[in-house]
């Protein structure tokens, strides 16, 4: 897979991080656990809270030694854990606060837990492609919006996802208890980075990050503390980079006929 630029290790992140070369990522995408108890094959997630709040800012100053100047990083967690980073991390740029409604119902009451923030950090004035973020119109069928799509005209970008969690019947589902969606992933990829960048994630799980770098053409470097779930991951990163020569051959063989 390194001949690919996908450079995947078995580590604690803390390890990862400080080998890591000082300004040489573009894009950071975190989705640490969540310090909720969920139940991972081996990780704990019950740290008391202090120690974990702790261990996420140190994760984002690491970030903050590996970015490129105009870089970004993607923090995923729930509200309340984000609003204590959110308010605490100024070694880097606030630049957006993302509300992510997965329309998952998992824990909570009286009302179950269904929003996630992703926290959009920069290193000075970050990289933006402008359509990653441009999604489609919600109510194509209006006069209105049917007259701005025969006009070319694209939908605003919004500081909300309405995209469902990966479900267990999804064709994307791997063997692991919380994988995010690709096209998350990828419009944050192909928001902030730039075909060949290097994107990073030292949370990997099931290999979402690493999958959707190698479909855009970025290199990548990450870990997860899972062997388990480094395995899922490494299959997949595989299987990605299989498809994408083949797409490649065939692209080629229509070309010489
Ligand atoms: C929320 S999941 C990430 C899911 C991933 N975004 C995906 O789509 O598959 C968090 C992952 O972090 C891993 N993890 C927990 N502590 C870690 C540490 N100290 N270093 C590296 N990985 C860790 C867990 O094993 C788990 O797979």
């Amino acid at each position: 897979m390194q001949d690919h630029g996908i450079n995947l290790e078995n580590a604690d992140c803390m390890t990862w991080l400080t080998s890591q070369k000082e300004e040489s990522f573009q894009l950071i995408i975190l989705d640490p656990p969540y310090n909720v108890g969920y139940k991972y094959n081996q990780y704990q997630d019950t740290k008391p809270q202090h120690q974990y709040l702790i261990e996420q800012f140190l994760v984002l100053s690491h970030c903050q030694r590996l970015l490129k100047p105009g870089g970004s990083v993607f923090y995923l967690n729930y509200p309340e854990t984000a609003a204590r980073i959110w308010a605490e991390v100024d070694f880097l740029d606030r630049f957006e606060w993302i509300n992510w409604t997965p329309h998952a119902h998992v824990r909570g009451t009286p009302l179950r837990k269904a929003s996630r923030a992703w926290l959009w950090f920069s290193k000075g004035k970050p990289l933006i492609n402008q359509e990653a973020f441009q999604t489609e119109y919600r109510n194509p069928t209006d006069h209105r919006i049917k007259k701005r799509i025969e006009a070319g005209l694209k939908p605003a970008s919004y500081d909300w996802i309405d995209l469902e969690p990966v479900k267990n019947t999804s064709k994307q589902k791997r063997k692991h208890p919380c994988q995010v969606p690709e096209e998350m992933v990828e419009r944050f990829i192909l928001g902030t980075s730039n075909p060949g960048d290097l994107v990073g994630d030292c949370f990997l799980g099931s290999g979402t990050t690493a999958i959707c770098a190698v479909r855009h053409g970025r290199s990548f470097a990450g870990c997860e503390i899972d062997p388990l779930y480094v395995q899922v991951a490494e299959t997949a990163i595989q299987a990605e980079i299989n498809a994408k020569n083949l797409a490649q051959s065939l692209n080629e063989h229509d070309v010489k006929k």
